[in-house]
């Protein structure tokens, strides 16, 4: 039987040619706000005995959990075989420790109540710092798909003589994956930060590399400051403008305009932008599939 797919709240691009992949059928669903604010939710489709799987993408994870909640709720209530989710950026990953006396370590109450909601867990590149995966706070199946081989085809076809540069140490999983399948040099910059919007990053050694592109890669952009203190010692040492790469960007305010003022701005599908250039629908689809061959 086919499944049955749904997009909650995401970008319709991404959900169509998920579709497509997939070859699931689209899931009709019905929603309005009541006047006092709460939400009504409808399913017209039928989900008896089948795979139902979700797009919800959440960043922004605060506004469409309660919906993702009814949702999934509803659809085992009509009796779904499984609810896989596809969030191609997975948010609460960065608090992953008590920085201070009190603290709320979101990353863990978040990750358990949403292996309560769904069966299945698909996203791309998830911020694995202190946590090596998942599995240390999901109790239920993920897949997590990596963005690297997609960035680095694009490096291959898009950049010359590139030079690649992660920010900050949780970036070396990354930027060397993508630098060993680009076939590119890279360093690894160290990053302090002192508020949300308060970074320093350590210069990079740039003597041997006058020429390259300089090409920086992360996970996350959100306020931007971490790219734009790697680009302001790129700027002093005179190389070429810059390149940056971003699996999700996020762009919070003014981010994406203070960015793109000084480097050409790049980013996956993951989270739907001006500046996207790499698709990961296949790959997305790809792990699913893999998931769902690994549980069944
Ligand atoms: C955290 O360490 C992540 O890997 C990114 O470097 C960080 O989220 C970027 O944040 P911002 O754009 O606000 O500097």
């Amino acid at each position: 039987m086919q499944p049955l797919l749904f997009n909650l709240e995401s970008d319709p691009s991404l959900f169509a040619e998920l579709a497509e992949e997939l070859d699931a059928e689209l899931g009709a669903l019905e929603q309005r706000t009541f006047p006092d604010g709460e939400t009504y939710l409808r399913i017209h489709s039928d989900c008896q005995d089948r795979l139902v799987i979700v797009l919800c993408n959440l960043y922004h994870p605060d506004d469409k959990w309660l919906k993702l909640l009814f949702l999934s709720d509803t659809v085992r209530d009509l009796g779904a075989q499984k609810v896989a989710l596809i969030t191609p950026y997975l948010p609460y990953m960065r608090q992953d420790k008590r920085f201070n006396e009190g603290e709320c370590v979101t990353s863990r109450p978040f990750a358990k109540q949403l292996s309560g909601m769904v069966d299945l867990l698909i996203t791309m590149d998830p911020h694995l710092h202190r946590y090596h995966s998942l599995d240390e706070i999901y109790s239920i199946p993920s897949k997590v798909v990596a963005a690297a081989p997609l960035i680095a085809q694009w490096i291959r076809t898009q950049v010359q003589s590139p030079l690649l540069i992660g920010p900050d140490s949780e970036s070396e999983q990354w930027v060397s994956q993508v630098a060993s399948l680009a076939d590119a040099p890279f360093q690894v910059l160290e990053k302090t930060r002192f508020g949300d919007r308060d970074v320093s990053v350590s210069a990079p050694q740039l003597a041997a590399y006058q020429t390259h592109t300089p090409v920086l890669v992360d996970d996350i952009i959100s306020s931007g400051h971490t790219m734009l203190e790697t680009i302001s010692h790129l700027q002093q040492a005179g190389l070429p403008r810059a390149v940056c790469i971003g699996v999700h960007g996020i762009f919070a305010g003014e981010a994406y305009a203070q960015l793109s003022a000084v480097a050409d701005v790049v980013t996956t599908q993951c989270i739907a932008h001006q500046s996207n250039r790499i698709s990961v629908a296949q790959a997305l689809a790809a792990g699913l599939n893999a998931l769902i061959h690994e549980t069944t």
